[in-house]
């Protein structure tokens, strides 16, 4: 049967992206960033997943406001990079996992959470920014991401948002999906965007460590006191794009020690500030058996 390996969480800044494809990440203003995630490029090499599992949100590029699905499972054979008004990132097209992806939807459904199949879809530097910073540049001769992905994209920026707790339990279901696939393949679930960060208005800018170490303390060790933050709560302390924070539920809630296992060991924990207007965090946890 497939297992869940690890969760890796991560945050998404476009900028990030902009600053991979256009080679500043040794710049005195990246250089931080970028060696936070070089023990995670490394982990990635050494525990190489058959597959990912994605969790990300679309921002206005693949879903308009003309369709706002809450939770979409990308089921096709591959992705393209989304051209989100610069031209499409210069990386490598995101291939599927269709069968996987199909049994996840036709289970999660089955458990009561209303999934949108999306089978062509674009994706925007939610998904592809965590694959650069995780798997690093793809080279020339080898141009493509190490396994494929599944994108599971989450609807976080046009009100109403899911909560917290219904991530979290949707998490949960996908886990149950995953473990009853029947292949011996190794899947590593992610939770992308956030921290803290606010865009737009009269708190353009915001941002607060504190709320941010205090909800990766919560998501590491006591993954249910991070799923009881109510959505008001994100808003006011982690800003109106701090939101996003909801989508890294969905993968703890996939881990061992939700459903009665062990804890996961923690293999890297790390946060910086800034990145273009974002906070950005990185963990990750390894299921023990
Ligand atoms: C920024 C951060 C985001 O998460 C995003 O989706 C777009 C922009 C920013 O920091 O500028
Ligand atoms: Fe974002």
């Amino acid at each position: 049967m497939a297992k869940i390996t690890a969760s890796v969480f991560t945050s998404h800044v476009p900028a990030i992206g902009a600053a991979l494809d256009l080679g500043k990440t040794h710049e005195p203003y990246w250089q931080p960033l970028f060696q936070g995630y070089e023990y995670g490029k490394q982990w990635m090499k050494d525990n190489k997943p058959d597959v990912i599992f994605l969790v990300y949100n679309d921002h206005a590029t693949a879903f308009s406001l003309d369709i706002i699905p809450t939770f979409a499972i990308g089921t096709a054979e591959q992705f393209q990079p989304a051209d989100e008004g610069w031209g499409p990132r210069p990386v490598p097209v995101v291939k599927g996992h269709p069968d996987l992806a199909s049994h996840i939807a036709q289970s999660v459904i089955q458990q009561d959470f209303d999934l949108t199949i999306v089978n062509k879809m674009d994706v925007d530097h939610g998904l592809t920014v965590p694959l650069s910073l995780m798997c690093g540049q793809p080279s020339a001769d080898h141009f493509e991401w190490p396994c494929p992905v599944i994108p599971f994209a989450v609807n976080v920026v046009q009100y109403p948002v899911p909560s917290g707790q219904r991530c979290f339990n949707l998490g949960k279901a996908i886990r149950k999906a995953i473990e009853t696939y029947d292949e011996d393949i190794n899947v590593h679930i992610w939770g992308t965007g956030g921290m803290s960060h606010q865009l737009q208005g009269a708190r353009a800018g915001l941002i607060n460590k504190e709320f941010d170490r205090v909800f990766m303390d919560k998501l590491i060790n006591d993954p249910q006191a991070a799923a009881d933050i109510s959505h008001i709560d994100y808003v006011r302390e982690a800003g109106s794009e701090g939101i996003e924070l909801v989508m890294w539920l969905i993968a703890r809630g996939a881990m061992n020690d939700v459903h009665g296992g062990k804890a996961p060991l923690l293999k890297q924990r790390f946060y910086h500030v800034p990145a273009s207007n974002t906070a950005v965090g990185h963990a990750i946890l390894e299921n023990q058996f």
